[in-house]
């Protein structure tokens, strides 16, 4: 199985579905509504890596950062029917990689429970006391 990685800005309508299915599947979006948000994403963020196999998106991950110091890592999806095979991991390195040669040295995450074992073996580290915050919504 031969996966791609690439870097994009625009998505077409039929790789908005495929991302769109990637947000469901990780229960991080119930697909209600419009996806036109998915849309925007590859354009505003700072970085937006997808993983394709035979031309469909199978996995993403993207960066928010301010080009000078500071980023985020986000989003790290793969699709069911391909996970454990390493393509979350060569994402996660790829964007870091890039994030790096951006100049981007404090690059944080927040890690989904049981994932944080998934992040420790690329290289990411839990800082003790330092607590990730979200303004408003639900805990
Ligand atoms: C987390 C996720 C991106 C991992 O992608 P993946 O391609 O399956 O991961 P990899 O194959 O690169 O896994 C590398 C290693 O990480 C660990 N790992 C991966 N998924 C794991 C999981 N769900 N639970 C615990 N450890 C996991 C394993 O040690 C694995 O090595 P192994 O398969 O040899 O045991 C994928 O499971 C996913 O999309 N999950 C739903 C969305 C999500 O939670 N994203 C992370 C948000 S912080």
């Amino acid at each position: 199985m031969k996966v791609d990685y690439s870097f994009i800005t625009t998505v077409t309508p039929g790789e908005e579905k495929e991302l769109a299915k990637l947000y469901r599947e990780a229960e991080w979006w119930d697909g209600q509504g419009d996806s036109e948000w998915i849309r925007q994403l590859p354009q505003r963020s700072t970085l937006f890596l997808v993983a394709r196999c035979e031309g469909r998106i199978v996995g993403m991950g993207r960066v928010i950062a301010d080009g000078v110091s500071d980023g985020y890592l986000q989003d790290v999806f793969v699709t069911k029917a391909f996970r454990r095979q390493k393509i979350g991991s060569e994402l996660v390195r790829t964007l870091t990689a890039s994030a790096a040669a951006m100049g981007i040295d404090w690059l944080l995450l927040i890690a989904a429970p049981g994932k944080t074992q998934f992040y420790e073996a690329l290289g990411y580290h839990v800082m003790p006391q330092y607590v990730p915050m979200r303004f408003g919504g639900r805990p």
